[in-house]
């Protein structure tokens, strides 16, 4: 028999989102509420989305599941993927009229060309450097040409690991990219970057924000 091995960073990952799951969702229970960039930014993909004539779409580590609640109120067909069991399980509890799943954004089941959107909001924070060229691709892959996709992710260029986390042992890491050079990849793995937008931290955040819209092309 093959014996199939997961990468440590997947494991770390899966291991620390259960270990946190409960405590990170009462945390970040307002969700998108008071984001008003977020939801704006969301809005725009979604009506992007819409345009393409395709509303089947992801959201690639949908967490608690409130950025996929939202997009499938603005028309979307979208369900969520996420790494973490427990995350997917309080996702399902909470919001029974969508649709969440345990996978990877590292391997996504999904027919190629078949969507007209992916969203992947702060998720691909806790891929590697040298591991998302091949998860962008993947994401290029599964949308149709001219599909879009959608990433938010802290803004910086450098590592920090988490050995804790509202109080649970955690093993996580979390890389903070500069727009620009994830614009470049996006360019590599077959996007055209649309729009690019920045805010400075919200009180409660230390870092800026990014968000980029990319077409597939
Ligand atoms: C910072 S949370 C963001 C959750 C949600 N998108 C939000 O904005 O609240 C990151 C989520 O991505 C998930 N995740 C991390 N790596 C993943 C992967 N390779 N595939 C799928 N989900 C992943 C984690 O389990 C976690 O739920």
């Amino acid at each position: 028999m093959l014996a199939v091995t997961e990468p440590d960073f997947l494991r770390d990952t899966r291991v620390s989102y259960n270990a946190m799951a409960a405590s990170y969702t009462e945390h970040f229970k307002s969700g998108i509420d008071d984001m008003p960039i977020d939801r704006a930014v969301l809005a725009v993909f979604a009506e992007l989305v819409r345009r393409t004539g395709n509303v089947d779409a992801v959201d690639v580590g949908s967490g608690p599941g409130h950025v996929t609640e939202y997009l499938k109120s603005l028309g979307l067909n979208i369900f969520g993927i996420d790494l973490s069991s427990e995350m997917v399980a309080l996702a399902r509890g909470m919001r029974p009229g969508v649709r969440f799943e345990e996978g990877s954004m590292t391997a996504l089941e999904l027919p190629e060309g078949s969507l007209g959107g992916v969203c992947a909001w702060y998720s691909t924070i806790h891929i590697p450097d040298a591991e998302l060229p091949g998860v962008l691709s993947g994401f290029r892959r599964v949308l149709e040409p001219g599909g879009w996709l959608v990433l938010a992710f802290q803004s910086g260029d450098h590592v920090q690991h988490y050995d804790e986390g509202f109080g649970h042992a955690l093993s996580l890491d979390f890389y903070r990219r500069e727009a620009a050079h994830v614009a470049e990849l996006l360019g590599a793995a077959g996007f055209e970057v649309y729009t690019r937008t920045e805010r400075g931290p919200n009180p409660d955040e230390k870092t800026s924000q990014a968000y980029l819209t990319a077409r597939a092309v």
